[in-house]
């Protein structure tokens, strides 16, 4: 099984690549392929021979999609249609990584997979089209707030604030499913080798704010989570700063892969502490 991964210098493709090590995997970051150069997409396609395609590329900035919506529809969704255009060719089957955004933020319950969408923002307008562009043959595979593998990210932030004793402000208003990328590799590399077709949400288990996620960090490295160096503040705090509106609960619901009997993915509170004794060295 020959995979291809694209956008493979950011967090998530750099995770399926580390994850791929028994499979044939070829990683190309933006400057090896940028996917909304179509001939570039078919020539890429035709010359490897991928069975299965990930698309991890993305513009992710989400700003920055609300101030310029026409390039974020073209990485994220005509870009789509190229890719689906060569895996056509060759017989490849697209795992097509999308997100929340899809939604609007105004359920108070995990949304399941075919729950209505309705984005709030361009980069959530421009991630729905790129659903549409994936088609229903392909696995559209949608998470939530995804850490790094690799890098320190948000549980090293925080870890550096209690251990500096400094404050750090954390956003308690939102909700969603903290996600890591190394747990979500794997169930990426199984629904493009399975081909799952349809959307499927995947996510670690668990629905907490930016706080809660803090608090389990302090929890995890030994603090006490009521610390005072732990900041909750509200959107309203950060002003008008942010072009983008935000959805405030976005908690997906993993039922395509439940009543597949899937192993769910472990809670974030596990991620979170295999997560902190990476950093601190107390991992086995
Ligand atoms: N981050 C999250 O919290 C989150 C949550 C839910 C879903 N997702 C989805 O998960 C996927 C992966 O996100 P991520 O967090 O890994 O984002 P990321 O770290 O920003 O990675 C995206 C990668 O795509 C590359 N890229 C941008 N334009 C490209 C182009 N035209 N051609 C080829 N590559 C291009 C970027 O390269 P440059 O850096 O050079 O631009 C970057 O390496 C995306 O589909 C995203 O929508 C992310």
């Amino acid at each position: 099984m020959k995979f291809l991964v694209t956008g493979a210098a950011g967090q998530l493709g750099r995770a399926l690549v580390r994850a791929a090590t028994s499979a044939d995997v070829v990683g190309l970051a933006r400057s090896d392929l940028d996917v909304t150069d179509r001939e570039a997409v078919r020539e890429a396609v035709a010359g490897l021979r991928p069975d299965v395609i990930v698309n991890c590329a993305a513009w992710t900035d989400v700003d920055g999609c609300e101030l310029d919506p026409q390039r974020a529809h073209l990485v994220n969704a005509d870009a789509v249609g190229f890719l689906v255009d060569a895996c056509d060719e060759v017989g490849a089957y697209l795992v097509h990584v999308s997100t929340d955004y899809v939604f609007n933020g105004e359920a108070s319950e995990p949304y399941p997979e075919n729950h209505s969408t309705d984005p709030v923002n361009a980069y959530g307008v421009s991630k729905l089209a790129g659903e549409v562009a994936a088609g229903p043959t392909a696995t559209v595979v949608r998470s939530t707030w995804l850490q790094p593998g690799d890098l320190p990210g948000m549980v090293g932030r925080v870890l550096d604030s209690l251990a500096a004793g400094t404050p750090i402000q954390v956003m308690d208003d939102r909700r969603a499913c903290p996600t890591f990328v190394a747990d979500l590799a794997p169930v990426l590399l199984r629904l493009g080798s399975e081909r799952v077709a349809g959307v499927v949400h995947a996510t670690n288990a668990g629905v907490t704010s930016w706080y809660g996620f803090a608090r389990e960090v302090a929890v995890a490295a030994g603090h006490d989570p009521d610390s005072e160096l732990l900041v909750p503040i509200s959107e309203a705090d950060l002003g008008s700063s942010r072009p983008a509106r935000r959805s405030v609960y976005s908690a997906l619901d993993n039922s395509v892969l439940r009543d597949m009997g899937w192993e769910p993915m472990r809670h974030h509170r596990d991620a979170i502490a295999a997560a902190v004794a990476d950093l601190t060295g107390t991992g086995a």
